[in-house]
């Protein structure tokens, strides 16, 4: 048997969630232990989404790693729906009183959160393995794991579950307790990164008869594309010109001609859910982010919903232990839900009007485009989508 230690909380996960929960904790002087099943490098490896909602840039701003992000962070106040090829802007700062979203990788996000980690000295273990949650139900839940072959033990006064959708911490609430919620969508994202100048100064949203596609963005030289396709997509059936070809088909004449095309730097499919696991807490145990809920990333809301948890969360445990006050992690799962349905509505929704359904008789796609000529035409539908977009207000668990 290896070492056991003691610790406040025991994070279980080191993506953005649980490396945001322990920034924070940390500057409050919180002691956590963070347990990483891979390696530094594939963590840091990882291409996923880049638009951050003006709270979570705040709270990266309060935990103290912000500075790449205001230096590099592209800020958007809009973007483009094509329709058919022709693009309509919404915007977003008007109707939300100034609000903005700003544009910049997860993967820079997760860098400069270890970064501060490893800078701080606080423990973060890579490659932690066969982690395994404990007496959740008592006051000292424990975490076992073992690194180098050689087993250890950590023991909290509270786990948080920040271990993603394939993570152990969901798994260990008593089935007779959790209660799941999911929808998987009949097709996929084909996603490509290249370093070429994107196409436009602000993302565009393409609904067209041959299927999704979005223009995104890392930087004024990093493009970063997706289209939508079949579920049963071999990347390998998808050389680069063949992904350009339909990215210039799909976002109209304008963009198509002016797109800047190259060699890809990353490529990969990823399926769409909709998922949520009720509730986020038992016992000592708290789910934060994708270990808890899953969302198509239509709406740009994955990593936005783990920070606004991991801000909640954050919040609560600094009344538990600093105040010995439990209205935070007693209202913890139900402020969190109330806001992951919100998200969840606007992420469908957003997914329902972009996306192509195949059910032959083309119902769908007429009510698409009524749908989208009514936002294009309505104040009230664009203030809606904005204030959705640029994400919703957070909610104080236990603050009355
Ligand atoms: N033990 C230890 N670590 C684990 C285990 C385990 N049993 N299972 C998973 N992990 C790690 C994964 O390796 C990953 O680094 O937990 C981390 C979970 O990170 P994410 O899946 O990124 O989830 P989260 O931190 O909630 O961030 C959500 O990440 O995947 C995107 O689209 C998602 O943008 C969203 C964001
Ligand atoms: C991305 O840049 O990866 C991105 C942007 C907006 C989305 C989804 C992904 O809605």
């Amino acid at each position: 048997m290896g070492t056991t230690t003691r610790t406040q909380v025991g994070i279980v996960g080191g993506g953005p969630a649980g490396l945001l929960l322990g920034q924070l904790l940390y500057r409050q002087g919180i002691d956590t232990v963070i347990l990483e099943q891979r390696g530094r490098q594939h963590v840091e490896g990882r291409i996923r989404a880049g638009v951050l909602e003006q709270g979570t840039v705040d709270l990266l701003h309060e935990a103290g790693v912000g500075g790449r992000l205001a230096r590099d962070g592209l800020v958007h106040h809009g973007f483009d729906i094509a329709i058919d090829g022709v693009r309509h802007r919404i915007d977003l700062a008007g109707p939300t009183g100034g609000k903005s979203v700003t544009v910049y990788g997860q993967t820079e996000v997760t860098k400069d959160l270890i970064a501060a980690r490893l800078d701080a000295g606080a423990p973060l273990v890579f490659e932690a393995e066969a982690v395994t949650p404990l007496d959740l139900d008592g006051d000292t839940p424990r975490l076992r794991y073992t690194k180098d072959g050689v087993s250890h033990e950590l023991v909290c006064d509270v786990i948080a579950g920040c271990d993603g959708y394939h993570g152990v911490c969901r798994q260990t609430v008593p089935a007779d307790v959790l209660r799941v919620y999911e929808r998987v969508y009949p097709f996929g994202w084909l996603g490509i990164l290249a370093e070429v100048p994107p196409v436009s100064h602000e993302l565009i949203y393409a609904n067209h008869p041959d299927g999704f596609a979005l223009a995104s963005m890392r930087s004024p030289t990093r493009s970063r594309y997706y289209i939508q396709c079949p579920l049963d997509t071999r990347i390998e059936d998808w050389p680069d010109d063949r992904i350009w070809e339909q990215l210039r088909n799909r976002f109209g004449a304008d963009a198509g001609e002016a797109m800047a095309t190259g060699p890809s730097i990353e490529k990969s499919v990823a399926p769409l859910r909709s998922f949520v696991a009720e509730p986020m807490r038992h016992g000592r145990l708290f789910l934060a982010g994708d270990a808890a809920h899953i969302v198509p990333p239509t709406g740009a809301k994955g990593l936005n919903l783990a920070a606004a948890d991991v801000r909640l969360l954050s919040w609560a445990l600094v009344d538990f232990f600093k105040n010995a006050d439990t209205a935070g992690i007693d209202g913890y799962s139900e402020a969190c839900l109330r806001r992951v349905w919100k998200v969840q509505r606007f992420s469908w929704w957003f997914s329902a009007q972009l996306h192509r359904y195949d059910e032959g008789d083309g119902f769908t796609r007429r009510l698409q485009l009524a749908e989208l000529a009514y936002l294009i035409g309505s104040d009230a539908a664009r203030t809606s989508l904005a204030e959705n977009y640029v994400g919703l207000p957070f909610e104080r668990p236990g603050a009355g």
